[in-house]
Parts: structure tokens; sequence; C-alpha cells
């Protein structure tokens, strides 16, 4: 399409100088020699055998042999797009990050959508969380935004991460069922990590069978840090909202177009960019004062709590437009490498446990799945901005770095990468006071587990709720384990009783009798009665 012409759009231009058509080209082997022969492969007589100096067989055969790289350890299956975000309103009251400054100025995306569970080749429609990974080339770097279309998470700390894919994959065994939450391991975890609770929920719900990338909410899920130029911090959680709604399937639906059609979600995506339908979706932030962080009955760096919008509402402050499709979806989807640590000056970390964690993780699966230290230099991983330091070598390295120096200090070269103030936009980490002794625990205002799993059932419609309770019903059902089945009915007398009872008695398993055993706190503040306000499904 035209807008894969250069436009304007940084990104785009830099994309351009890596773009090769091969249309109506010579053939040739990687060494640029042209090839006169591609059918038949180079033998001793006509009916002989292949002979080992054949370079050009050699060659597109071992080519070949390597084409695959590991998929994602998760999120293997997703899909991406191009596009810009427009900022309306200045955020420099809060953040001193160069692409929130200036209403009206745009930034080069590219967005990744994914599901978590399936592997490369599985079913877009999958009862499953959504990835929503933007990666943002501003001026100062690559800012990541890496998110989800539910707002919180399984778990609370990163160091169980493994342990819950582990529980979600497909069962080592025999991968009988593949389906993400529909299996023994998978409840079992859940009935015996409680934290889940909150986001079971969300995962039971009609979120988790989204009607089109285009009409999901994406969530940052983490309490991030913005830092004014005066150097005060805030507290930020970000939102994506869609200008075409949120909307949902539901499981009979869901279930009719996995099997007629499992590319219904990335064939909706390119072709509505395809056909000018542009996808937007609204950058929103809410902002709690740091001297607030303690004003809510829920530990605001808990990653399995929402901020309610009530209390904290979300303040609308830019557009993104997916408009161009992806050239090549290995070079761009498969290649790209988002890392919830790509941040700019002005935005930082806090000490949510899950996101020190993430901290580490991404970096480290990329180095095996893009095949050592240089994926960087991948034409969709590259910042608009040039990139300067005393890093070599490495598999896969282009940078052909002149000069005889790659260390500093020295005294041998004076024009070696010197480091940048704060003014000249050097990130400068945020000076949090932190002290402790070292130990492997939880706070106790982590431990919560139940509130606002209730406040979410509470504001469910009726339809929602049978649709909760179906689902609930249908996964719970695929399991073997009786006990698995029972346990978890259990834990979900604590959210509610009768929907505990209907899940039970669907199940054939023994009708909890009340709930709120094993709930390790709840807060009083939190009743039965407290809704809360989500978009409409
Ligand atoms: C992908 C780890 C939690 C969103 C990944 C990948 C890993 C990973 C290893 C594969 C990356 C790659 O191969 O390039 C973790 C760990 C977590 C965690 C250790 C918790 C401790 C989360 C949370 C979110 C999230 C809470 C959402 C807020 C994503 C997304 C992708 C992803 C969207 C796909 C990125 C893409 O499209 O390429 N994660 N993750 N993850 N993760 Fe996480």
């Amino acid at each position: 399409s035209d807008k894969r012409k250069v436009d304007g759009n940084s990104k785009n231009e830099q994309l351009e100088k890596f773009r090769v058509d091969d249309q109506d080209k010579k053939m040739t082997t990687n060494q640029g020699l042209r090839i006169s022969e591609d059918e038949f492969s180079l033998k001793a007589g006509e009916r002989g055998p292949t002979l080992m100096e054949d370079f050009h067989f050699r060659e597109k055969i071992t080519h070949f042999d390597h084409e695959r790289i590991p998929e994602r350890v998760v999120h293997a299956r997703g899909y991406s797009a191009h596009g810009e975000f427009e900022l309306y309103e200045s955020m420099k009251e809060y953040t001193r990050a160069k692409f929130l400054q200036e209403p009206g100025s745009k930034t080069p995306v590219f967005v990744r959508f994914s599901t978590v569970a399936g592997s490369k080749g599985s079913g877009e429609l999958a009862r499953d969380v959504r990835g929503f990974a933007t990666k943002f080339y501003t001026e100062e770097g690559n800012y990541d935004l890496v998110g989800n279309n539910m707002p919180v998470f399984f778990i609370q700390d990163a160091i169980k991460f493994p342990d819950l894919i582990h529980a979600v994959k497909p069962e080592q065994h025999n991968e009988i069922p593949q389906a993400a939450s529909a299996h023994d391991t998978f409840w079992d975890f859940v009935a015996n990590n409680q934290e889940t609770a909150h986001m079971i929920m969300w995962h039971m719900s009609d979120r988790a069978i989204p009607r089109s990338f285009r009409m999901m909410e994406g969530f940052g899920v983490h309490t991030f840090r913005f830092v004014n130029e005066e150097g005060k911090g805030y507290f930020v959680k970000f939102h994506w909202k869609p200008k075409l709604g949120v909307h949902s399937v539901v499981w009979d639906e869901a279930q009719k177009i996995n099997g007629k059609n499992p590319d219904f979600h990335r064939a909706d995506l390119y072709e509505s960019i395809d056909n000018g339908d542009y996808p937007e979706f609204e950058l929103g932030v809410q902002i709690i004062d740091e001297t607030d962080e303690n004003m809510f009955n829920f530990d605001i760096l808990d990653p399995t709590k929402i901020w309610p919008e009530e209390d904290v509402p979300v303040r609308i402050i830019g557009k993104m437009t997916l408009n161009r499709n992806v050239d090549n979806v290995f070079a761009e989807n498969e290649q790209v490498a988002f890392h919830p640590g790509h941040i700019v000056p002005g935005i930082d970390f806090t000490n949510d446990p899950l996101l020190q964690g993430r901290l580490f993780s991404y970096t480290d699966t990329q180095l095996i799945r893009l095949g050592g230290p240089n994926f960087h230099e991948l034409p969709i991983n590259r910042s608009v901005c040039p990139f300067h330091n005393n890093q070599r070598g490495g598999y896969g390295r282009q940078t052909i770095n002149k000069g005889q120096v790659s260390y500093h200090n020295n005294s041998l070269a004076n024009n070696t990468p010197s480091v940048s103030s704060e003014e000249e936009g050097g990130y400068v980490h945020y000076q949090e006071k932190v002290e402790g002794r070292k130990i492997r625990a939880r706070s106790d205002s982590f431990k919560d587990h139940f509130s606002q799993a209730v406040l979410f059932w509470n504001s469910m419609s009726d339809a929602e709720r049978d649709h909760i309770i179906s689902a609930f019903s249908f996964e719970l059902g695929m399991c073997k384990s009786q006990s698995v089945q029972q346990q978890a009915v259990n834990m979900f007398a604590n959210v509610n009783l009768e929907m505990a009872q209907e899940i039970a008695a669907n199940l054939g398993v023994t009708l909890p009798e009340s709930g709120g055993s094993n709930i390790t706190k709840c807060s009083p503040a939190l009743s039965q009665e407290n809704t809360v306000n989500l978009p409409d499904t």
C-alpha cells in the first residue's frame, strides 16, 4: 500500500533502507553470483548421485534448514502493525519524556498483539489473555509499553512466572488438552496459588475472547513512575482504549470461528488496515501523587489490583493509529524484541515485584530467541536515533565501529562515546530511598486476594455473569481430577457463593456451603455491594 512508501514517518524511512524488491531480478547466490539453473542439482551423470561441489544446492538447502528460530516461550502467536502516536495533551507537569511534551507531536509506533499460551500455529479465538505490546520509536530511544488486554496479572512475584507458565501450557506428558485454561495443571495452579483469583475472573469473562484486536483495551498492568523536569515522581498506570469500543464474541462463536478460520484476528487486522479502516486506540493514564501511596485499601504496587477509575480517573492524553501493515511477518512480527525495561527519561520503574523480574527476563530470552547480543541491530528493533557505545562483536554484528579504542576511560582517543548530563538527555534513575533487610517474603499489604475479584463479579451484568459461569463450567469440566475441580469451586466461593454453587452443580461436585473460609484478608471497605466501572462489553 502507499503507506509503505516513505511518508515522513521516521521509522518507515529507516525501514525503507532495508527493504529489498526481488521482483524481476536475476537470481544469484548469497555471494552475488548469477545462477544459471535452479531446478536440477549437479550430478555425476544424468541418473547419478549429487555432487558435493554443488555450492548452489548446498547454500539453498543449508539456508532452508536454518529458517526457523525458536518461538517465543510465551506469546508465540501474534500479529503486528505499524502506526503513529499523536499526543493530545502535554504531560510536562508529570514527566520529562520528550514524546509526551508537545500536543500534536507524532511518534512512530509498532504494535504486536498476541495470545499467551498457544504455540505459534495455534488458533486465535482461544480463551486466553491477549498481549498488547507497543514500541514507541522516540527521539530519545525506544520506549516499550509491553501490556496485556487485562489490567491485572495471575501472580504477584516474578519468581512464580515459570510455575504459572508450566501450569498453563499443555500438560507435559501428553499435551492433551492444549487449551490454556482447560486442564488439570492450570486449575491446580489456580487453586493452590490464590493470588490468581482476580485475574481468573477476568480470564473466565468475555474479555478473554475478544471480537477483534481493534476492539480490545490494553493495560501496562504494573505501576510505573513518571518523573518531571524538577525530579518529582508520580505513580502512573497506562491504558489503551479502543475507539471502536470493547467487544467480545460468545464462546459458541469463538469455537466455530476457531474451527473455520484460526487466523480470524490477524486477517481482521490486516484487512482493516489494507482497506484504510485504521484501528485507533487512545492512551490514558491514571496518576497518583507519591504522597498518596498509602491512601488505598490495597497496595498500589500489587499487580493483581486495579486502581478503581472512580477513585483515580483515567486521563486520555493521546491517540495511536495503526495505518501500515508489515512487509514481512518474519522480519517484523517475529524479530521484534519488546522489553518493559526499554524506557526513556521521564519514565521509571517501581518496586512491583512482578515488574522487577520482567526487567531481567525479556533480554535474557531474546538472547537465545534472536541468536545473540546484536538483535538491537535488526531493522525492526533499531531506534530512530543513533546508538553509540563500546559494546563490540558477537554473532550477527553488522555495525562497523571505526577507530582503535573501544573502552572508557582512555587516553589514546579523544573521540570515544562520552556520557550525557541529565540536561543533555542522559538517563538518571529516580532516587527513591530504599532500605530494609534482605528477606524472601511478601508484604502483608499484598495478601488480600479476593476483594477486587468480588468487585469484578459485582460489576457484571446478568448476561456477563451467565457467560462467566458457563466458562468456569466448560473449562473446569475438562479437568480429569475431581479434587482439582472441588478445590477450584471452593476457592471461588470466596468471590460469590451462588456463582460457585452453580458451577459445582454443573460439574457434579460437592456444593460449597460458605465463602470466605480461605480468604487471607478482605479489606472491610470493599463489601459485596461495591462495584467498579468497566467499559461495556
Ligand atoms: C512476552 C516473560 C509478565 C506481557 C514475554 C516473553 C517472556 C516474558 C520471556 C517472550 C519475549 C520474547 O521472546 O521476545 C514474562 C515474565 C513475566 C511476564 C517473566 C512475569 C514475571 C507479563 C505481564 C505482561 C506481559 C504482566 C503484561 C503486562 C507480555 C507481552 C509479550 C510478552 C505482551 C509479547 C511481546 C511480543 O509481542 O513480542 N513475556 N512476562 N508479560 N509478555 Fe511477558
